[in-house]
Parts: structure tokens; C-alpha cells; sequence
């Protein structure tokens, strides 16, 4: 296993009715700014009981936080705590809510001239404000990691810092159920990638990494398609251990001290500048590419990921490969994702100008051994075609 150092130190509160631990998570004389989405909060009572945890708070609205948030929203927000003299922002939503809090609050803080320059510059954050999240969509594991993506004129940067980490994050399985069956099968996917960019890269006897991994993937694979399915779609059993699996794929405890290759979310974040493809099902697309075109470094783990998370022990190497990648691809399938570019209206003719963007956005090393050049990336998107 690597060196590592770790720590995470949002608070989880997990379980139905949680939402009420927020009247005494933030401090009493905090001024919150209450940053969502579209609107989706006012339709499923989530609105309603942050009102009455935050009765006696001081609080202002900023809603309409778009997905895969945009730079000029967000500064918005950030207007509206300078006018204010905000001091605490409050996140519910899912993780384009999330992140675009992460930004908020390091923008209010930011002392520079251009917070962009916090993703275009990898400025780095010296203070950001307290955040606190109630995560209404499981995915991106944004309620407790330091990460955020932000999009500005078609360049979906990323960037990260302890200091953004959220205080806590409140997560109710009962406020998934008014998600649909599109955002449910993104949210599964998306975790589902998240473990494997950490998991499937090659092997440094990271044991207890390794387990856990190929436990979150199993999770994912038995109870995504119950969150599906109308006999079990409103189980709160399943949409939990949907929730926490999302929420430990990408808090940091299953990347720690081991490789990972994100070579999949880099291409993945071109296609959604690009065309507009929600951020799960660019994932869809590029993974299983990803793991036929680079099939012998990673084939070490591909067979362990065969053998212990699909059960597959049957053939010589290549067919069990073969088989872990089309149970991959089928899986995806069943949680009604794209995993062709055809799917979604693209094609081989625009390759040439999404390895424009990713070499102009300096993804031109990626892969667990910054080995994936755009030739490399190339050969990813002519196999997703
Ligand atoms: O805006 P509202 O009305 O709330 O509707 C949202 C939105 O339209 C809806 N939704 C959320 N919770 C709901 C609900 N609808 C009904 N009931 C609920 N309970 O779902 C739609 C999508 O929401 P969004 O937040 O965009 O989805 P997701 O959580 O998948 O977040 C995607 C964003 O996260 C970034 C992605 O790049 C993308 O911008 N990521 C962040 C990461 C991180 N910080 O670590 C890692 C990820 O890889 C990812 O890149
Ligand atoms: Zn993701």
C-alpha cells in the first residue's frame, strides 16, 4: 500500500428525519446563506422541515443553482454574502448544489481579483466559510469530500481543499424517493465509477481498499436496479444503502493509499461542456472504453474485479475480462444508461474537437500512470463510438 494521510471530518447524520440535527449543527448566531437547486426541494416537504429546524435562525434564499453549476451563478450567491455579511452557507441539493456551495465559500473568502483563479490558477485557498448539506441526490459523494466542479464558458474545471470540506452533511434516504428514475440511475453510475477510477488500476496489496471497493460495487449492482424496479422502488432499506455506498465511494477512505485513474471523469467532463450529457452518463459511456483499451495494465485487477464482484471464474484470462467489462456495460444498461456515443447523438466526427479541449484543459497524462496521452484518449473515445 502508498503512503497516505488521512482524515474526514464531516459529520454523518444518517437516517430518516435527520434533517431536524440542523437546528443545533449550526450555531445560533450564524448567518446562513441557503443555496439549492431548481426548485425540486419546494415539491417533496424538504423545504418545509428546513424551515422549522432553522425557525429561529437568520437566514437568505439563493435558489436556481443549475446542474453541473456555472461560475456566473455562483457569484450570485457570492453577492449576496458580501451584501449581507453572511457568514455560513447552508448546501441542499444534490451535488451541483453541493459544489457550487464549496465555491460560494471560497469566493467569499478569496482575496485575489478573480475567483476563477481558484480552478484556472489552482490558486490555493487560504480561508473559505463553514458549510453545512442536506443531500437530497446520492452520486457524487460531495457531502463529505473536499472536491467541487464548476463550469465556466465550456470549461468544467475542478478544484479542491480541506477548508471546503462540509461541517456535516445530513443524509435522510426518504428525501431520494421524489428523484427520478433518470437522476436514480445517474446517481448509482456515478458512484459506481467513482469506486472503480480508485479500485481498477493495478495492484499495491492495498487489502482492506481492495474489499471495500468490491463491497461498494457489489452494494451498488444489488440494490441500484431495486431503486428501479416498483416493487422495491420505494424501499428506504434500499435507497440508504444506495446513500451511505455513494457517500463512502468518494469520501476519501477507499482512495487512500492506492492508485487511481480518473482518466474516465477528465473525458467524461469534456463531453458534458461540450454536449450537455448529464455527468453519469458521459461515465457510462467512457468506462467501459477505458477498461477495453487498457486492458492489459489494468489486467491484474480486471480479473480480481471478474472473480470477486461478478462471481465470473469461468474461461481462459481474456474471456473472464471479457465478461467482467460486457457485465459492466450490461449493468450500466440496466440502470438505463447510455454506453455507446451513438446514444446519445455522437460520433466519431466529434473526437477530434473533444481532444481539443481536453489538451487545452491539460489532460494530456491521465490514467494511474499518467500514461493516457490524448493518442491515448483517442483510442478511449473511437472504442465508445
Ligand atoms: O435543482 P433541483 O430542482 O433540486 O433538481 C435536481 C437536478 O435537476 C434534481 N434533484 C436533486 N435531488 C432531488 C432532485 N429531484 C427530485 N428529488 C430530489 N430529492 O436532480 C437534478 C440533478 O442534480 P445534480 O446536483 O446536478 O446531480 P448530481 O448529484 O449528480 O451532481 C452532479 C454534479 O456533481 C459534479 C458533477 O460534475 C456535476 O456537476 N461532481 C462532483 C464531485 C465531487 N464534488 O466530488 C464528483 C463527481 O464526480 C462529479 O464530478
Ligand atoms: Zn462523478
Amino acid at each position: 500500500m502508498l503512503n497516505f494521510s488521512f482524515s474526514n471530518v464531516t459529520r454523518i447524520h444518517f437516517g430518516e428525519g435527520q434533517i431536524q440535527v440542523i437546528t443545533k449543527e449550526i450555531p445560533a448566531d450564524a448567518k446562513i446563506l441557503l443555496v439549492y437547486g431548481g426548485g425540486s426541494i419546494k415539491n417533496n416537504g424538504i423545504y418545509e422541515q428546513l424551515s422549522l429546524a432553522l425557525a429561529n435562525h437568520s437566514v437568505v434564499e439563493f435558489s436556481g443553482i443549475e446542474p453541473n453549476p456555472s461560475y456566473e451563478t455562483l457569484m450570485k450567491a457570492q453577492a449576496l454574502i458580501t451584501e449581507n455579511s453572511l457568514d455560513y452557507i447552508l448546501a441542499v441539493g444534490g451535488g451541483s448544489v453541493v459544489d457550487g456551495a464549496k465555491f460560494i465559500a471560497a469566493a467569499a473568502c478569496y482575496e485575489g481579483q478573480d475567483p476563477w483563479d481558484i480552478i484556472a490558477k489552482r490558486e490555493r485557498i487560504r480561508a473559505a466559510l463553514d458549510i453545512g448539506v442536506v443531500l437530497t441526490l446520492p452520486a457524487t459523494g460531495s457531502e463529505s469530500n473536499s472536491g467541487a466542479v464548476v463550469t465556466r464558458h465550456g470549461h468544467k474545471g475542478a478544484f479542491s481543499s480541506p477548508l471546503v470540506r462540509p461541517k456535516f452533511a445530513v443524509l435522510d434516504p426518504a428525501v431520494t424517493l421524489s428523484l427520478s428514475d433518470r437522476q436514480i440511475g445517474n446517481g448509482v453510475v456515478d458512484a459506481f465509477v467513482h469506486t472503480m477510477e480508485q479500485y481498477l488500476t493495478y495492484s499495491v496489496n492495498a487489502k482492506v481498499q481492495d474489499r471495500f471497493a468490491e463491497g461498494l460495487l457489489q452494494t451498488l449492482i444489488e440494490e441500484g436496479p431495486k431503486a428501479l424496479a416498483p416493487a422495491t422502488k420505494n424501499d428506504l432499506a434500499v435507497r440508504g444503502n444506495i446513500m451511505w455506498a455513494a457517500s463512502l465511494a468518494l469520501n476519501g477512505l477507499i482512495g487512500a493509499g492506492v492508485p487511481q485513474d480518473w482518466t474516465t471523469h477528465m473525458i467524461g467532463h469534456e463531453l458534458t461542456a461540450a454536449h450537455g450529457i448529464d455527468h453519469a452518463r458521459t461515465l457510462s459511456i467512457v468506462l467501459p472504453a477505458v477498461l477495453k483499451v487498457r486492458r492489459s495494465v489494468k489486467r491484474e485487477k480486471l480479473l480480481q474485479y471478474a472473480d470477486r464482484v461478478w462471481g465470473i471464474k469461468d474461461g481462459d484470462e481474456d474471456a473472464r475480462v471479457d465478461q467482467a467489462i460486457a457485465a459492466t456495460e450490461a449493468f450500466f444498461t440496466a440502470m438505463g444508461l447510455p454506453v455507446r456515443l451513438s446514444e446519445v447523438d455522437l460520433g466519431a466526427e466529434h473526437i477530434d474537437e473533444l481532444l481539443a479541449k481536453l489538451t487545452e484543459h491539460g489532460m494530456v497524462k491521465l490514467g494511474e500512470q499518467g500514461e493516457v496521452t490524448p493518442v491515448i484518449s483517442r483510442q478511449i473515445l473511437e472504442m465508445a463510438v
